[in-house]
């Protein structure tokens, strides 16, 4: 740790800020390039369902060597898919991580289903695979393990839960893109991987997302689902010279269009290099940050290589003479633009409401979410940048060690 910055006063307290702007925990990277492919999208015939969005899934299934890729109009409309696919229905459960953003759960949700929650490992905070399969019961159809942060869940594990068990695995890999798991890319493992295209993830759409599967039964049921149930579409029909087209189950309009598309084809040709840039910062952090006091730092098992969506320390509070929130604000004055993810999504009151959680359920999830704060992470990030955060990391730490 620098010694004179750490005499420094905190912002917080007076002092003079680490930077004069803030520094958000993520953004997108839009380039030149990105940008003459949307104006081309729209001065094109196809505003909505054309040619860019089979090119889009072709690279995205490429990407992570999967069969096949089936756009949607974001990655809560792709988790929808996915549960519905699944064929979650009336009086079926599911069962997930606490340690996610509420979409995951609320599919399930829309689905009229009934989520169970199951905590999470200590080390990377996703679902643990032991206390997953106490919550099986005869009614649970699917399992949604989150690749928290971008590190992969325990998939081996969780498929094999699965196949003893008759279920379906839907892997939210929001986090994820380009992630690893035993050599295998994330999105070729479960029997659906989700995505989301929102613009701090690893390549955006603006908003958008992505299920990716082996199964062509199931790529099939995902592209009707997205498209109202209808079983062709427009441009197939107008192609064909044929007007008819059969609604032959219950869908949504969750189409991402050929303008999104445009956006998100130009944007996987940067995915390799904006998964190393991230690399590259979260190896930064994790030799810098090392030794800092009160800091725990993000944990790799040794068969995943993450795609750092998120670099999310902990605060041992231990040792500290404050908690989390006093750590989060004196940062923010800093200007390092600090996040939490997240907050349990059984102690949101709509669950609370709704289910009866009063908190305690879940420990290792709830004593995470008291000390969990995610540092800035996106590809754009400069050195200097890095060099910030290490710098108002050191200068608020060493203020309240306790
Ligand atoms: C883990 C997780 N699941 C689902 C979603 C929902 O994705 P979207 O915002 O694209 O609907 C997000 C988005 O932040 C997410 O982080």
């Amino acid at each position: 740790m620098g010694t004179t910055a750490n005499k420094e006063a905190l912002a917080i307290l007076g002092g003079v800020p680490v930077r004069a702007t803030l520094l958000p925990y993520g953004r997108q990277a839009v380039d030149e390039g990105d940008i003459a492919a949307v104006a081309q999208a729209l001065r094109s015939d196809w505003l909505t369902t054309g040619p860019r969005v089979g090119e889009f899934e072709e690279a995205f299934a490429a990407a992570v060597a999967a069969k096949f890729a089936v756009s949607f109009s974001s990655g809560t409309a792709a988790l929808h898919g996915a549960a519905f696919v699944a064929g979650l229905g009336p009086g079926d459960e599911a069962v997930t991580t606490p340690m996610t953003f509420c979409a995951t759960a609320n599919c399930v949700l829309y689905q009229r289903a009934r989520p169970f929650f199951a905590d999470v490992s200590a080390d990377t905070l996703n679902l643990d695979p032991a206390a997953a399969e106490e919550k099986v019961t005869g009614r649970t159809k699917a399992i949604l393990p989150v690749d928290y942060s971008g590190h992969a869940a325990d998939l081996d594990a969780l498929m094999d839960l699965a196949e003893r068990h008759g279920l379906t695995v839907i892997e939210d890999a929001s986090h994820a893109l380009g992630g690893e798991y035993r050599g295998r890319r994330v999105g070729s493992v479960a029997h659906m991987t989700t995505f989301s295209l929102h613009p701090v993830k690893h390549v955006t759409t603006g908003e958008g997302g992505m299920v990716t599967t082996q199964r062509a039964d199931l790529a099939e049921t995902l592209r009707r689902f997205r498209n109202h149930g209808i079983s062709s579409e427009a441009r197939e029909r107008q192609s064909a010279g044929q007007w008819q087209y059969e609604m032959v189950m219950l869908g949504m309009n969750y189409r991402l269009p050929d303008i999104n598309c445009a956006l998100g084809l130009s944007q996987m040709k940067r995915l390799d290099e904006n998964l190393a840039r991230r690399r590259e910062i979260a190896a930064a952090y994790s030799a810098r940050l090392a030794g800092f006091p009160g800091l725990i730092l993000p944990t790799v098992r040794a068969d995943v290589n993450p795609a750092w969506h998120l670099y999310a320390v902990r605060v041992d509070t231990a040792h500290l003479t404050v908690g989390r929130a006093e750590i989060f604000r004196a940062l923010r004055a800093e200007n390092i633009g600090v996040n939490v993810h997240y907050i349990p999504v059984h102690l949101h009151p709509y669950y609370r409401e709704r289910f009866g959680y009063k908190g305690g359920e879940f420990p290792v999830a709830e004593a995470a979410y008291e000390q969990l704060l995610s540092l800035p992470m996106f590809p754009a990030m400069t050195d200097a940048d890095v060099d910030d955060v290490v710098r108002a990391m050191g200068k608020v730490l060493e203020h309240y060690a306790g």
